[in-house]
């Protein structure tokens, strides 16, 4: 690559790289070269440290994230992800991969999950939705990561089980700052979604939504949806919603949901936040057994993970837009994976984002 237009100063960073599982480590393979070649061309050193999570960190370890794999993340700048999980380590197995993933976020209290949406035009005839409902979306969830159902208290009995969801007042008001923030750099418009006719937990979210936004943050536009309505809104005019912040698994849900919109959950980038910048950055897809190892994986969408990496934890925002054009462009000239339509491998579609960049570039 001949240089990127313009400069930013050299940058320094160490990231840690946790592949996974399935197609994990197929994806990261691909943002990994992006990486890379970013670093080769604005002279940023940027070092690489590898480590176990989920499946492959039990079938290595017994543990789905080892000691190691956490101190190796917490003395990184930034945590580069691939997904976890598979039918070798089901749902009845005594340690499960996911356990590893939902262990990172809380250790290293990440507790706000950016998964923004967006539409290239190019990509219409991937989405079931009609190309008038999908022009001109963009969304951000903002996802609540470290509370609720997720983490409350589990038992199972002999023929029963119970799943606690619990939320504290600090807890939604800090995801609800974030979120706030984050409106006021694009449309300066928060949608809460709760379920506040039913759950407790959301009658106290939408009251702590409400206080923060009027003391805090007077100049951002609120409404409430209950997540019911949210779900169908999302697909009957996603082109209303700007920033949309809600609880950990009403987030997980709507997230899939809205990857629709874009054309397909191999699109769909996020970071996830602490105080900091330091951040985890992964798709939001899962580990996807029914294709992995077979060059079939869309890397689109770890690869804009890894542009938001760029961006949030590393402040270089010109290389993020670039690498983010970089996928648009490659997607515009047709490097499409059969989840978009086309026959193009995981390696050759990281090929094209890197020729991409580099025309970007020249
Ligand atoms: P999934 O997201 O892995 O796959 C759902 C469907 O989308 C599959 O048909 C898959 O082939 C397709 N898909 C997903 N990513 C794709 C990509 N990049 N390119 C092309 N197609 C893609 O969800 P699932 O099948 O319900 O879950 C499989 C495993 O992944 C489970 O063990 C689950 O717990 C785990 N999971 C992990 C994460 C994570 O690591 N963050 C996220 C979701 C699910
Ligand atoms: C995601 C996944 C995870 C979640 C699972 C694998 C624990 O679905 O990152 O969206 O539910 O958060
Ligand atoms: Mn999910």
């Amino acid at each position: 690559m001949s240089g990127l237009p313009g400069k930013s100063a050299p940058r320094r960073a160490h990231v840690a790289v946790l592949a996974g599982d399935g197609i994990g480590p197929e994806v990261v393979e691909q943002a990994v070269r992006v990486l890379q070649a970013v670093a080769a061309a604005g002279g940023h050193a940027f070092s690489l440290e590898s480590a176990l999570i989920g499946g492959a960190a039990i079938d290595a370890t017994g543990s789905a994230l080892p000691e190691e794999t956490l101190a190796a993340c917490r003395r990184a700048d930034a945590v580069l992800f691939g997904a976890i999980g598979g039918p070798k380590w089901g749902p009845s197995a005594k340690v499960r991969p996911e356990q590893g993933l939902l262990a990172l976020r809380k250790g290293l209290g990440l507790f706000a999950n950016l998964r923004p949406v967006s539409v290239n035009p190019r990509l219409a005839a991937a989405s079931p939705l009609k190309p008038e409902v999908i022009a001109g979306v963009d969304l951000l969830v903002v996802r609540e990561l470290t509370g609720g159902i997720y983490f409350g208290e589990k038992r199972r009995g002999e023929r029963d089980a119970f799943d606690a969801c619990t939320y504290s007042e600090e807890e939604v008001a800090r995801v609800v700052r974030v979120a706030c923030r984050l409106a006021r750099t694009r449309r300066k418009k928060l949608t809460s979604v709760d379920k506040a006719n039913v759950l407790e937990t959301s009658r106290l979210w939408r009251e702590v939504t409400t206080r923060v936004v009027r003391e805090e943050f007077p100049d951002v536009a609120l409404e409430h949806q209950l997540v019911d309505s949210c779900a169908m809104q999302l697909v009957r005019r996603p082109s209303d919603f700007d920033v949309v912040v809600t609880e950990n698994m009403f987030g997980d849900i709507l997230t899939d949901e809205a990857s629709v919109i874009a054309g397909s959950i191999g699109l769909l980038p996020s970071a996830s936040m602490g105080e900091g910048t330091f951040g985890l950055y992964e798709p939001i897809h899962g580990s996807a057994p029914d294709i992995a190892g077979r060059g079939l994986a869309n890397p689109y969408g770890t690869i804009a993970s890894a542009a938001m990496l760029l961006r949030h934890s590393l402040g270089l925002e010109r290389e993020a837009s670039l690498v983010e054009c970089a996928v648009a462009r490659a997607v515009e000239v047709g490097a499409l994976t059969a989840d978009l339509g086309g026959a193009t491998s995981t390696e050759a579609a990281g090929s094209a984002v890197l020729r991409a960049l580099e025309s970007i570039a020249s």
